[in-house]
């Protein structure tokens, strides 16, 4: 990196893949802002297709649950070598995403914002042998209380939540609408021209130019939607608890 503070280019924040199903990816992440932001060079993707380190002539990556069970386990052989082919440092953390990891927030996503990127490990059927979550000090992380086929929709949206983040990736606007929603409240509801559509018509408030009034409005809406909607984060906000939603 340049010791040049006036010069701005920095390396690229990297996500590396691993996954069963490289053709999943880039997926969402091609698109709009975050896809041009990897075209503009201010992040990378890369990804690695887990099955070409099977070792055996038919490629295979799992096998059957010691003390049995349905479904199929990852190899831990195969999965180990996957991972160190692309571990060479320790500057990245390595993600494995399972729905029984720690759930995801916008505190972590910052964090992971600001380092150099990130590994995520992508898993499918029933799960990874638990020796190389352990022998490879994997963060376990899940995007929500639901279960999916498998991690890649999960590493895009972690992906895309980081990318967002990165320097000039979002205008000066849409910066300053991120800060308003990080105060621990839900948004606030929004309307646009015209004043009226299909009988419903634009709060009065919002229309009256007067700013105070507005932003009282506006405070009071994303309370209320927060009470209804998450008591556990109307709770925090309550508490003063480190004011950001998460
Ligand atoms: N893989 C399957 N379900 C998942 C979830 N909810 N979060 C992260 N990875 C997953």
């Amino acid at each position: 990196m340049s010791e040049n503070p006036k010069d701005m280019r920095r390396e690229p924040w990297r996500a590396s893949v691993l996954t069963l199903f490289p053709d999943a990816f880039p997926g969402v992440l091609e698109a709009s802002i975050i896809g041009g932001a990897e075209k503009s060079g201010i992040w990378q993707l890369e990804t690695v297709d887990i099955r070409d380190f099977s070792v055996n002539r038919h490629r295979t990556v799992d096998s059957p649950p010691a003390g049995g069970g349905p479904g199929m386990v990852l190899k831990p052989d195969v999965a180990a070598k996957a991972i160190d082919s692309v571990v060479t440092d320790t500057g990245r953390p390595l993600i494995y995403l399972t729905p029984r990891g720690k759930p995801l927030t916008q505190q972590r996503v910052r964090e992971l914002a600001s380092g150099e990127g990130l590994i995520a490990f992508c898993g499918r059927f029933e799960g990874l042998d638990e020796r190389v979550i352990e022998g490879r000090q994997m963060e376990e992380v899940s995007i929500g209380d639901f279960v999916l086929a498998g991690g890649e929709v999960a590493a895009q949206v972690m992906i895309e939540a980081c990318v967002r983040l990165l320097p000039g990736v979002l205008g000066d606007a849409q910066s300053a609408s991120e800060e308003s929603f990080e105060d621990g409240l839900l948004e606030y509801p929004l309307y646009t021209k015209p004043r009226e559509f299909e009988g419903r018509a634009i709060p009065e408030v919002l229309l009256s130019g007067d700013h105070k009034k507005i932003e009282q409005w506006r405070r009071q809406q994303s309370e209320d939607i927060t009470k209804a909607r998450r008591p556990d984060m109307w709770t925090a906000y309550k508490n003063g608890d480190d004011h950001e939603c998460d």
